[in-house]
């Protein structure tokens, strides 16, 4: 299959390349576009042969479920069933936007969506390329991160073209994307909020927003649970071997890299912006995500910076630790999984 990339305004899509791409999802066929988060691989979520294709694009294990990309408020009543007074309050403040809702599931979303669960993850994006698509296609979009399985998320279009090039006709290019990290997903039950997975709104956010502590799932522990199938440890992979050690110091770090690449590997290693380095050998790959106090360049950078070090073919990565606050509480959770062995 030959695959199309259409550059778009990502503040003002052209209605005609919009139209195209929509005839395109209305049809049963993939289409990959802009979010504020990561470029999502979307399909009609109500037609269960493009969320079947949307699995075998990606070669995603069928466990795992998609998230449902929404527009308007109202289509939320195709995609779930119910939607809670808490789920409602965090929907009225947090959409369009980066928070993914887990929901029960509304009966036209076929089980291939949910993996057979019965519950839904819905959000209403805030890209406008994604909402003018969403909103011409006049279905529910569900989208998976454009990648393909156990690779990071793609941040650009040319990142999608290099893992899903061939399997898909089109590909709306918008530029990178804002937040270069995915949505937080959240299950609300009765009341009480558990992060899923961290991401680009943050715990903080929540926290403030709802009055109370919010409850934040440790991936291990959910593994068994299966409470988000996605958190599997492995995931987000980089080509290259990934040290990440959160008690390590960044010259600690330094330290390490310098070690392995005297040993003859080739490194890459990934600081803040003002971590300093003696006497740095010129053959180490040496990237700055941003500042230790910008944690949002930070992930803005993080699975970009990642991808451009596999592409320089380096063996090993070294990564300086985050603070866990805000969106470091996302890079960290990324790099934990990226660094995990199994
Ligand atoms: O920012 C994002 O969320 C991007 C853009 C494209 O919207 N999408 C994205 O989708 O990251 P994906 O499929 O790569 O990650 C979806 C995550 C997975 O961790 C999955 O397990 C979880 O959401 N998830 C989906 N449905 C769920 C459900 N019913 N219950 C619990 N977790 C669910
Ligand atoms: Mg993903």
């Amino acid at each position: 299959m030959q695959t199309t990339v259409l550059a778009i305004d990502p503040t003002h899509p052209d209605p005609a390349v919009i139209a195209e791409a929509a005839a395109l999802l209305r049809e049963g066929e993939l289409v990959a576009f802009p979010t504020e988060t990561v470029y999502g691989l979307g399909g009609n979520a109500l037609d269960a042969n493009a969320v079947a294709a949307i699995f075998a694009a990606k070669e995603r294990d069928a466990s795992d479920p998609l998230i449902v990309h929404i527009a308007e408020f109202d289509q939320l009543n195709d995609v779930a069933r119910e939607v809670s007074t808490t789920a409602h309050d965090l929907a009225e403040r947090f959409w369009p936007g980066p928070l993914t809702l887990v929901l029960p599931k509304a009966q036209g979303i076929p089980p291939g969506v949910t993996a057979g669960g019965g519950t839904v993850a819905v959000r209403m994006p805030a890209h406008p390329v994604a909402q003018a698509l969403i909103r011409a296609a006049g279905v529910p979009v569900a989208a998976p991160s454009a990648n393909r399985f156990m690779r990071t998320s793609a941040t650009t279009a040319a990142h999608v073209l290099e893992d899903l090039g061939g399997r898909i006709p089109l590909i709306l290019d918008g530029g990178p994307a804002d937040a270069g990290i995915e949505s937080t997903v959240v299950r609300v039950d009765d009341g009480n909020v558990t992060v899923l997975r961290p991401g680009a709104v943050t715990v903080e956010a929540l926290e403030q927003h709802l009055g109370r502590p919010v409850e934040v799932a440790v991936p291990k522990a959910a593994v068994g649970a299966m409470a988000s199938p996605g958190m599997l440890e492995r995931h987000y992979a980089p080509r290259a071997r990934l040290h990440y050690d959160e008690s390590a110091s960044p010259a600690q770090v330094v330290e390490r890299a310098m070690f392995a690449a005297e040993g003859g590997t080739s490194v890459g290693l990934l600081l803040a912006e003002e971590d300093r380095i003696p006497g740095l050998s010129s053959y180490i790959q040496v990237r700055r995500l941003g500042r230790e106090r910008d944690l949002e360049q930070v992930a803005r950078m993080l699975f970009a910076t990642l991808r451009e070090l596999d592409s320089v073919g380096v063996d090993e990565v070294y990564v300086r630790a985050f603070p866990r606050q805000g969106a470091g509480l996302a890079v960290h959770d990324r790099l934990r999984r990226a660094s995990a062995r199994e």
